[in-house]
């Protein structure tokens, strides 16, 4: 049984909309966090709600690693890639915490649970993410075509996560600098993929880039996450699910 998990309610709406299309949820609070049990594209699934940020999303993950065989987190994301731009999708290849700095008792953003800065996602769930996103980014054309998107890309590569949202150029262009192959910019993935590393639980992550992480970011994101944060997340979920089935 896979778990599904988004930070947000907007995130996460439309996937569980199309769960209750799909018969009844049930649902169970576990350390104040709501699991959803549920059916998607046939498959028995856990829905969760993380809330924002990496104590958040460690939170989540560490309830459902005893409970899943894998996990799949979506949602949106401020680029970091020169090339990576609203209505986009980034796949992660690996995660590392930007803001974890325990020098000099380890190096730079290694997490000293799993003893390395970059955290590798799981390869099969990895490709049946890649390949919904394919589906997904035409699927919303139109939608992103309003948003003067025109020609949405999937980028695979690094996702960097930190508790802050990056809203000033200044503070993109530090990420950039002290990370160039970073491509995106969230608050929960890397720490998803810590819990997962440690309690052995494979794990991908996808996201949708929502803004470009300077002074824009905070109107882009509002805008982005009412117009089509949810059904973009759901198609991503869905189609992998199929891909997986
Ligand atoms: N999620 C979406 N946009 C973001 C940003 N600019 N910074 C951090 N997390 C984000």
């Amino acid at each position: 049984m896979l778990a599904i998990i988004a930070a947000l309610e907007e995130e996460l709406s439309a996937i569980v909309a199309a769960a209750q299309a799909e018969g009844e949820l049930r649902s169970e609070i576990v350390a104040g966090v709501t699991l959803m049990h549920a059916t998607l594209a046939g498959q028995q699934v856990v829905l969760a709600r993380s809330g924002v940020g990496k104590v958040a999303a460690a939170t989540t993950a560490t309830i459902l690693a005893e409970r899943v065989s894998g996990m799949i987190l979506v949602g949106t994301a401020g680029g970091l890639g020169a090339a990576v731009n609203p209505g986009d999708v980034v796949v992660a290849t690996e995660l590392l915490q930007h803001d974890l700095d325990a020098r000099p008792l380890w190096d730079r953003w290694v997490s000293p649970v799993v003893g390395t800065a970059r955290i590798p996602v799981d390869a099969y769930l990895t490709a049946a993410l890649a390949a919904a996103a394919v589906g997904a980014c035409s699927r919303h054309r139109n939608e992103l075509a309003e948003l003067g998107v025109e020609n949405p890309t999937i980028h695979p590569g690094l996702i960097i996560s930190g508790d802050v949202f990056v809203a000033t150029a200044q503070g993109s262009q530090r990420l950039r600098d002290e990370l160039p192959d970073a491509l995106a910019v969230e608050m929960e993935g890397a720490a998803v993929a810590q819990v997962c590393a440690a309690a052995g639980v494979p794990f991908a992550v996808a996201r949708t880039i929502s803004d470009r992480a300077d002074h824009d970011a905070t109107v882009d994101f509002t805008v982005f996450l009412r117009k089509i944060a949810a059904p973009y997340a759901r198609d991503l979920v869905l189609g992998a699910l199929r891909v997986l089935s």
